[in-house]
């Protein structure tokens, strides 16, 4: 790079795509049907093929997987059933040596019942640990407030020897920590600085907008105190490395994303926000309350996300992780076009300013999951919601359909490699089922042939590397009102290019294509002349230099 496209790329992080592994259904190394650590060392040369330059590794702390692994209960050693830390560390350094760097999932909001502080802390009043957590005296019976937790039932839990009540924003086996605690935050920073030096590239900070709660006045996210906790460990930890950090904040608006990803370096490198991934249910509602997507709407937000963030903070830029429906299933067709819709949505989305972050079989196109009946479920979330909706009075056809659609589990079945049993996942028994559609949709398909959704992947992600208009483009929605077509140009000081998307199963007219008929493609996911008119789901980039005035 000359030294002006350097400095126009920024930090290695806007540069590179980030690659989910869900370690527990990406690839199972010694047939206990549970994916580990060694599994995934053995696919690296697969994601270093895809071109990524980085991995979130979901959770593989030591933890009795209440919540699969977001209930940690030791935070500096890696649960037997992944591996051990030599395995990370050999990880770690395998990685590196594919230019991959490995980010680590922190869990700081809450950590398991089970890890030896909350052990500590309930053993007495006056316990060093007892603090470390938020507890409330009272009666049994008689909550301390009406708050709920995420999975279901209250926010409460009764400690009978204690004759007090802890504070859980998730499963009753998740107690949140103390941050008001100096202690409790000395103690996470010494980890992290611990993490740091084993070489970790980032960190991913789970539900970190939750961190400064205040229950008795019913705060949980965005509490008072939040941006200073975060400044305080950003100063202590990351600032000390170069890594890329990325908070998770359903409760994000383009306003606190600033200061989240303030350019000054004094948060994080970027969050993630949800208010695309909210938009097809019902105002008000659950997630599991379905609405359709309300496309234009959709278009306008994910429009001001890239406009309010430029230059004044950093984008992250998904569709998918290990808490959604598979997008394809969910905004395109997972049927007859399924190929043509995966690549659509992955063309839009990679077109934009900001990290890409790819979930593990996103790249094959991989599709939702329609488990006959409950019983074949895993997730604590969807027992719950099912369990809770059956006693409401719901019919079960309807819960049913809810799960289908939203259901953490569509994205957690095992990744497909290959047409082999359990899709070359496992020999032994999947802890959850794989999807049947691998016979069909798997790696060894799609990776030699030049027309598969990975296919589509790998040249995205080659593009952002080769123009900086990826990378700098300003952006600018256009044909604002249509309710099919999705289109936006990224313009810098000599480049521009134009992402022009069908999103629909209907043809659909976009003179503008006409405008830009001598520029470059630089993709395309059909094999036709672009006319003015776009075939279902048919998504195209053009590029053009800019003549200078
Ligand atoms: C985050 C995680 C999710 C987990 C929850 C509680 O939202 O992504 O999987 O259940 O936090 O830790």
């Amino acid at each position: 790079m000359t030294e002006m496209t350097e400095k126009k790329r920024g930090p290695w992080w806007k540069n590179t795509v980030v690659y989910q592994i869900y370690p527990k259904s990406f690839q199972d190394s010694d047939n206990d049907g549970i994916g580990d650590i060694p599994g995934i060392i053995s696919r690296l040369d697969y994601l270093a093929g895809l071109g990524i330059g980085a991995v979130w590794l979901s959770p593989v702390y030591c933890s009795p997987q209440d919540d699969n692994g977001y209930d940690i209960s030791d935070y500096q050693d890696i649960d037997p059933m992944f591996g051990t830390l030599e395995d990370m560390e050999k990880l770690i350094t395998e990685a590196k040596k594919r230019d991959i760097r490995i980010i680590m999932d922190l869990v700081l909001n809450h950590t398991s019942d089970e890890h030896r502080w909350f052990q500590e802390a309930k053993k007495s009043r006056d316990n060093p640990y007892h603090d470390y957590y938020v507890w409330r005296d009272g009666v049994e019976g008689k909550l301390p407030n009406d708050m709920k937790a995420t999975f279901g039932g209250p926010a409460w839990e009764w400690v009978p020897e204690l004759n007090q009540y802890y504070f859980h924003q998730f499963s009753v086996k998740q107690p949140d920590l103390n941050w008001e605690n100096p202690k409790v935050r000395r103690e996470i920073y010494d980890m992290i600085l611990w993490w740091m030096e084993k070489g970790v590239g980032g960190f991913r900070l789970d539900v970190i907008d939750q961190i400064a709660k205040e229950p008795d006045r019913g705060i949980t996210n965005n509490g008072p105190r939040l941006h200073e906790f975060i400044r305080e460990m950003s100063r202590e930890t990351f600032q000390k490395g170069d890594l890329i950090t990325v908070g998770e904040a359903w409760g994000a608006n383009t306003e606190n994303a600033k200061l989240y990803s303030n350019p000054d370096g004094s948060e994080f490198s970027m969050v993630f926000q949800f208010e695309h991934m909210a938009m097809d249910q019902q105002p008000g509602k659950e997630k599991w309350d379905l609405a359709p997507l309300p496309f234009v709407k959709m278009k306008q937000c994910m429009a001001k996300w890239q406009r309010e963030l430029y230059q004044t903070g950093w984008n992250s830029l998904f569709l998918d992780n290990h808490d959604l429906p598979r997008i394809v299933s969910r905004w395109g067709d997972d049927k007859k076009y399924r190929k043509e819709s995966a690549k659509m949505l992955a063309t839009v989305l990679h077109g934009m300013q900001g990290t890409p972050y790819i979930y593990q079989g996103e790249e094959l196109g991989m599709t939702n999951v329609k488990f006959q009946d409950i019983t074949h479920y895993r997730d604590i979330e969807t027992l719950n919601l099912y369990r809770e909706r059956m006693e409401q009075g719901y019919r079960e056809e309807e819960v049913m359909r809810s799960i289908y659609a939203k259901s953490r589990d569509n994205a957690r079945t095992p990744m497909q490699w290959s047409a082999e049993e359990n899709a070359g996942f496992t020999k032994g028994t999947p802890w959850i089922e794989v999807n049947p559609n691998y016979v069909e949709i798997n790696a060894e398909e799609e990776r030699e042939d030049p027309d598969s959704v990975f296919s589509c992947y790998r040249t995205l992600i080659q593009l952002r590397k080769e123009y900086p208009v990826f990378i700098d483009g300003k952006f600018e929605l256009l044909m604002e009102e249509d309710e099919q077509i999705f289109a936006y140009t990224r313009t810098s000081e000599d480049e521009e290019i134009l992402v022009c998307a069908n999103f629909t199963k209907e043809p659909a007219r976009c003179p503008l294509l006409g405008e830009w008929k001598d520029a470059r493609i630089l993709i395309h996911n059909y094999d036709r002349e672009a006319g003015e008119t776009l075939m279902p789901y048919e998504a195209l980039i053009l590029w053009r230099g800019k003549v200078r005035t």
